[in-house]
């Protein structure tokens, strides 16, 4: 892969390469990085030696490979309501728009249209791993599980648990029946890539208010027993905090309902935490379960502005979740804006508006090592994604910028020139990341890859 790369080597430096060459095996593993590429293609040669006399050779022009981007929560069956959410909160938007739904992805036909095409839509966003939740039914589960492996996007596969507190058209009958069909879709999960390279199953007790004592305990169990991932929603927004506490009068915490139940382990994904205590992140960080940020869905469902500078600094481990259709947008390139954004209005908010804490401020680089190292450290991949080093899997995507036609010149029209405009060339490298960070979308998106398979590319791909 020859031409410019970026990627963030740290939470705070990103490094950029004007003319650089990753050399990549069959295998999808990343063999050389070499960073005085000069002419790049005879780089690949002279770097690799003879073995890679044969190579093909992808080059990006004007603009840069990237490391794939990590969605660490989102919500599959929920594509048809984007955009949806009108004035509601969490818990009557879960009502009004997100069980009505969810519950019908027993049609099997119907969650096959729906996830093929948001599976697509990630995929075409540059993710290249997502933690997904389905829904309760264990068909259609699996079915994304299927659809996940043959498009080639990495993903954690969660079937939904929820046995107290749900409609009665859509709930788990009993513990076991949540188990047993859990069990099933782990079980599934494992049959159709038993090393795990592409597709993991992930234990999923929808959030604390859905499910009982006892079966958050189950499922701690069948964690224990099967070594699965964990996600969950915590402590989201300030009714549902509420709620748990009065659900769960014996636990200190919403945090220790969770804990009490074996649900935090270092495989637990726990999305939003927004209003956390300092005992909560205490614990969080001893039993080195992650977070997901999930900063357009906060504010679309004003849940609040997740402090996470703040929990940066206290050494937690966190990623980027666009979850939605609580988020509005399926694009972690979306949630790295949205998340400096957030960052902005937690700085404003103190001391005060007209003299923000720029301590409490993300950085572009900060944001977009969420997007990646960030997110592959919160599901568990950080030595096998996330940057571009020799030992790394090849997941990456190919960033072209927009351009301006040039005089008399005919274009494809509005597709081929979407996002940040490159007319003259002159900015760094550095500065084209900034502006395809803060204008850039889909469009700029031109080619993904997965262990080195091309699994999405457009029209403006040129290889
Ligand atoms: N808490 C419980 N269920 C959900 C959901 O589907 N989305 C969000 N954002 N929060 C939840
Ligand atoms: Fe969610």
């Amino acid at each position: 892969y020859v031409g410019a790369f970026a990627h963030c080597v740290s939470l705070t430096d990103l490094e950029v390469c004007e003319k650089g060459a990753i050399g990549v095996d069959e295998g999808g593993v990343i063999r050389f990085v070499e960073r005085n590429g000069g002419n790049g293609i005879g780089a690949v040669k002279e770097k690799g030696g003879k073995e890679w006399d044969a190579a093909k050779i992808v080059e990006v022009k004007d603009g840069f490979f990237f490391p794939g981007f990590v969605d660490t929560h989102t919500h599959a069956p929920q594509h048809p309501n984007t955009g949806l959410f009108g004035k509601t909160t969490l818990l009557d938007w879960l009502d009004t728009y997100t069980f009505p739904l969810e519950s019908s992805f027993s049609d099997l036909q119907k969650a096959k249209r729906i996830y093929s095409n948001f599976v697509s839509r990630t995929l075409s966003n540059g993710t290249t791993t997502c933690a997904y939740y389905a829904t309760k039914h264990v068909p259609a589960t699996n079915l994304l599980a299927d659809i996940c492996l043959a498009r080639g996007q990495r993903a954690l596969v969660g079937r939904v648990c929820m046995n107290m507190l749900s409609p009665e058209y859509y709930r788990d009958e009993s513990v076991e029946s949540a188990v047993k069909d859990s069990r099933e879709c782990i079980e599934y999960a494992r049959s159709i890539d038993p090393k795990g390279d592409i597709v993991n199953p992930i234990i999923t007790p929808r959030f604390a208010p859905s499910c009982t004592a006892d079966c958050l305990s189950a499922l701690g169990q069948l964690a224990k027993e099967t070594q699965a991932h964990i996600q969950t929603h915590i402590s989201e927004n300030k009714s549902e905090i509420a709620l748990v506490a009065e659900l769960f009068p014996d636990s200190k915490s919403y945090t220790d309902v969770y804990n009490t139940a074996s649900l935090l382990t270092p495989k637990t994904i726990l999305a939003h935490a927004v209003h956390l205590s300092q005992e909560e992140r205490k614990t969080i960080k001893e039993k080195q379960a992650k977070i997901a940020h999930c900063p357009a869905s906060n504010t679309a469902l004003t849940s609040g502005c997740c402090p996470v500078r703040e929990l940066l600094n206290e050494g937690l481990t966190i990623g980027l979740g666009t979850d939605v259709s609580g988020g509005f947008s399926p694009s972690i390139l979306e949630q790295v804006r949205q998340a400096i954004w957030v960052s902005r209005f937690v700085a404003m908010q103190s001391p005060s508006v007209s003299s923000p804490n720029d301590a409490a401020k993300l950085s572009t680089t900060e944001a977009l090592y969420l997007a990646t190292r960030g997110g592959a450290a919160v599901v568990g991949l950080e030595d096998k994604i996330g940057g571009f080093e020799v030992g790394k899997e090849f997941d990456a995507q190919m960033v072209r910028l927009g351009s301006v036609p040039k005089e008399g010149e005919v274009t494809g029209g509005f597709e081929e020139a979407g996002g940040p405009v490159d007319v003259f060339n002159w900015e760094s490298l550095e500065e084209r990341v900034e502006k395809w960070v803060y204008s850039g979308d889909d469009r700029n998106c031109v080619g993904v890859w997965v262990r080195g398979r091309l699994v999405h590319r457009t029209g403006r791909f040129e290889a």
